[in-house]
């Protein structure tokens, strides 16, 4: 009996989930050896905002924008490529693509699926013409690290992770562009985020 409600259970959870399995992909190790200096990196980056829906970002393109957007730069402290507010580590990054969305984890380096929903018409909300890129980097804050200012340190972390994402597509010789405008109800819902994920900034990418 109990077998059976366990089971009933676990296929009603893959059921809500749209049938996606839940385990995580790996992603390829960040390729560090990248010859762009900053101050190049620094006079490319600007705003773009035409992308081809049909060149992809690569998953080595990809794994190299997560980790400057919150990758682990310290594994023996577990530190992070962008300064937190006393340390919270409260950004969490959402690739958004055709396929669905998945969660970075900075530790393991995988991507954890969410949903298999593309979101990217609801992230771009009235600049439609930028759903055509291949993917979106989404920058949500937990305000729950926080004990006081949750917001003001929730959107200033979100603004590095943000200016490294910027800086990182230029080296890599992608396009993209800081944006606020999204769809945040359609969103959240999509993701099921709890009201202390703050929806901070999205990030088209693409050529
Ligand atoms: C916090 C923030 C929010 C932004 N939101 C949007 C947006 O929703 N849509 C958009 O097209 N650009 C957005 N931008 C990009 C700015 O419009 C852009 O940075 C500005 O026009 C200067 O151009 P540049 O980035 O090429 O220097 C945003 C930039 C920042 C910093």
């Amino acid at each position: 009996m109990m077998k059976k409600i366990l089971m009933s259970v676990a296929l009603l959870t893959l059921f809500a989930m749209g049938g996606m399995a839940q385990e995580a992909v790996r992603l390829p190790q960040p390729d560090l050896s990248l010859g762009t200096t900053l101050t190049e990196a620094l006079q490319k980056r600007r705003s773009d905002r035409m992308f081809q829906a049909d060149k992809p970002v690569t998953d080595k393109q990809l794994s190299l924008l997560l980790w400057a957007a919150c990758g682990i730069n310290r594994p023996d402290k577990g530190l992070l490529t962008i300064p937190t507010a006393i340390n919270a580590q409260d950004i969490e990054v959402y690739v958004c693509t055709a396929k669905g969305v998945s969660l970075y984890n900075p530790k393991a380096n995988t991507l954890t699926p969410v949903t298999d929903q593309d979101i990217r018409l609801p992230l771009a909300e009235r600049q439609e013409n930028m759903a055509t890129a291949p993917v979106f980097l989404l920058i949500v804050s937990d305000l729950s690290r926080f004990r006081s200012n949750a917001e003001h340190y929730g959107a200033m972390d979100a603004g590095y992770a943000s200016q490294n994402i910027c800086l990182m597509a230029a080296a890599l010789g992608l396009k993209t562009v800081p944006r606020a405008m999204m769809n945040r109800k359609a969103v959240v819902e999509a993701l099921g985020l709890k009201e202390t994920q703050a929806l901070e900034l999205n990030h088209p990418i693409g050529y």
